[in-house]
């Protein structure tokens, strides 16, 4: 039988408050989730922009890229990997697909944030039991979730990549908000209304809750 309880966690010689004092910053995890076309992306992206802007360490993990990469489909897998390993650890769109989707990006994640860095996550994550089960990884205060909440029709009316037409004309399954479900957080953060507001005013609105919470200076 394997044996996977053999291994041990080492602490790192420079530790995480050590870096957050050469930072001049705190390390935490910013949780967008929202539907698809919801503004996730583009206001992780705005706020890293003035992050950056300000010296502040920080990093953009989203869907899209990372399913090109450390959470890429069966298919991307398959000629490099060969079918049985992309079978088991490529991943799509089913629930348990999605579950460990979303256990990977929260385990890099809090990887950036030990490091002191400001992780800025955009994944749609739709299940309220895996965004519960990151957050219960980290220390309080080190997650943040954000519910970028733009309604299903205006997402749909935007389709920057045409998904929501396909999922309706019966080309894509199992797509979120269609026929796949979204569950909104019940207690997040912040919360914002992506379908009024331009992605500079709601990034503002983020950088004033970092401040807020101690996070930024
Ligand atoms: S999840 O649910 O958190 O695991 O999804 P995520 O990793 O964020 O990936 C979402 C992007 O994948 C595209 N896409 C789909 N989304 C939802 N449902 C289905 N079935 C689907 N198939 C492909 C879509 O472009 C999403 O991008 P965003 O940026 O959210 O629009």
């Amino acid at each position: 039988m394997e044996n996977d309880t053999n291994i041990t966690w080492h602490e790192h010689r420079v530790t995480r408050e050590e870096r957050e004092r050469l930072h001049g910053h705190r390390g935490c995890v910013i949780w967008f989730t929202g539907l698809s076309g919801s503004g996730k992306s583009t206001l992780a992206n705005v706020v890293d922009h003035m992050l950056a802007a300000r010296g502040i360490k920080s990093a953009v993990l989203d869907g899209d890229n990372v399913r090109h990469g450390l959470n890429a489909a069966p298919g991307m897998l398959k000629e490099s990997h060969g079918e049985a390993f992309a079978d088991r650890f490529g991943l799509g769109f089913s629930a348990i697909d999605r579950e460990e989707n979303i256990r990977r990006i929260g385990a890099v994640a809090q990887l950036f944030c030990e490091a002191g860095t400001i992780a800025l996550t955009a994944f749609i994550s739709p299940y309220r039991i895996d965004r519960d089960r990151v957050r219960a990884t980290m220390r309080e205060g080190d997650f943040i979730e954000v519910f970028v909440d733009t309604p299903l029709e205006v997402c749909e009316q935007r389709d920057p990549k045409g998904l929501y037409k396909k999922a309706r004309a019966g080309q894509i399954r199992h797509f979120t908000g269609i026929d796949d479900p979204y569950e909104a957080p019940s207690a997040p953060e912040l919360t914002l209304r992506a379908g009024e507001h331009t992605p500079e005013a709601l990034a503002g609105e983020v950088i004033d809750d970092l401040v807020k919470r101690g996070i930024l200076p």
